[in-house]
């Protein structure tokens, strides 16, 4: 099998990942990694066992092993790296939100287009193997058709005011904080499991705490600060909260909330289709069960077992029943998906497997959360989503 070279931008909380990930694959070489300083660069990759690493990531694209150039930058990054990678000819994966504005997703989608690149999303959670089981069940018409979808994904990690990140500055997360962050991810997951488009939005927006101590000096994503920093006083333009309306292409009605400063909820992500048959719940903290919500017999919870599942999704299960998968796991599978597609020397316009999400699911996404703050912002009315 041909070897394909990998070069990762970016290698803070999410980098790390691909490249385990990838390197699960055994016929990729991670070649490089690019960070903001050749120095940093140099020690994360001797850290990472990387062999190089580049100080710009201009260098990394412009590496002739590099195939696959994945993007793993702060949202800022992602429109230029990406951009960058498709003017060089190079496959990319990028990490969500594909960028910081529809506008700019819709002219990497054209650029990737033209360029008859490979170009992939990390809507991390449809490498899950029970949320493929899910949407199988789904689509099969297991539950008839689905009339309501509902859910959440909360967390906790920016309760305080002293809590601090990149994904709070307009300049460097967007005009979204919550629900680009996480909000993107329930709207392409509950649009994934049912194969339905969200059409319009009604959203109330919220920043719980208008002014966080920022800290002088960096920090990694998720990392909690103290009163022991030295910190400026900001005011915070993004929303740390939002509930939203949602209605799909079927006529279909959903209503879900993000946020980031509900104490307990670490990674609480939920989505429940409802149909007229019975109802399937899949629930990220508990991610080996899938639920079945049953009218006229006993609800029923579905283990993850390789056995137990359908044989269209098996794949996407590695150990036996009982034996917990989890998040690195789903990841492996999108990894799995893209590269697949890449070494079979496939194009865009052929057949892909499910995990796959392209740079139009990542322009989708953009299109559905400005729309929301659209809403919000004329104090909550129904908004079509322009795609
Ligand atoms: N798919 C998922 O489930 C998932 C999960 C977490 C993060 N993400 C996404 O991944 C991206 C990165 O998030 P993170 O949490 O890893 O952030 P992070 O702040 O922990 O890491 C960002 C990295 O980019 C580097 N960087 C900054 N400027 C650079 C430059 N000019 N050149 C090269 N590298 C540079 C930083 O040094 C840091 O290592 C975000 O867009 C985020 O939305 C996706």
């Amino acid at each position: 099998m041909k070897r394909i070279g990998m070069g990762i931008v970016g290698t803070g909380f999410i980098g790390p990942h691909h490249i385990d990930a990838v390197r699960r694959l055994g016929y990729v070489d991670i070649v490089a990694i690019a960070g903001s300083s050749e120095a940093k660069a140099q020690a994360q990759a001797d850290a990472l066992h990387v062999p190089k690493g580049y100080g710009d990531y201009h260098a990394l694209i412009d590496d002739p092993r590099v195939d696959v150039v994945h993007n793993a930058t702060p949202n800022y990054l992602h429109y230029p790296v990406t951009a960058a990678a498709i003017a060089k000819g190079k496959h990319v994966v990028s990490d969500k939100p594909l960028a910081m504005t529809a506008a700019e997703s819709k002219k990497l989608l054209a650029a990737a287009t033209k360029a008859g690149v490979i170009h992939a999303v990390t809507f991390s959670y449809r490498g899950n193997p029970l949320v493929q089981q899910a949407r199988h069940q789904i689509l099969r018409g297991d539950i008839g058709k689905p009339h309501f979808l509902y859910g959440h994904y909360l967390q906790d990690w920016l309760l305080k005011d002293t809590d601090y990140s990149w994904r709070l500055e307009v300049d460097k997360s967007g005009a979204s904080s919550a629900l680009g962050d996480i909000g993107s991810h329930w709207c392409d997951t509950a649009q994934h499991l049912t194969g339905l488009r969200i059409t319009h939005v009604l959203g109330d927006i919220t920043t719980v705490i208008p002014k966080r101590k920022k800290p002088r000096g960096t920090r990694v994503a998720f990392q909690a600060g103290g009163d022991d920093v030295a910190f400026d006083l900001v005011d915070i333009k993004v929303e740390d909260l939002a509930s939203v309306l949602v209605r799909f292409d079927n006529g279909a009605k959903g209503a879900f909330t993000v946020a980031q400063v509900c104490s307990g909820h670490k990674n609480d992500f939920i989505v429940e289709v409802c149909g007229a048959n019975g109802a399937i719940r899949w629930d990220q903290e508990k991610q080996n069960d899938l639920w079945f919500g049953n009218r006229d017999r006993g609800n029923e919870t579905l283990q993850k077992d390789p056995s137990l599942i359908d044989a269209e999704v098996r794949g996407y299960a590695h150990m036996p029943g009982g034996h917990q998968e989890g998040w690195p796991d789903a990841f492996f599978n999108l990894m799995r998906d893209i590269y697949g597609h890449i070494a079979a020397g496939k194009k865009m316009t052929d057949p892909r497997p499910p995990a796959f999400a392209t740079f139009e699911d990542g322009y989708r996404a953009n299109c559905i959360v400005e729309a929301i703050l659209d809403s919000a912002k004329k104090g909550g009315i129904w908004t079509k989503v322009e795609y």
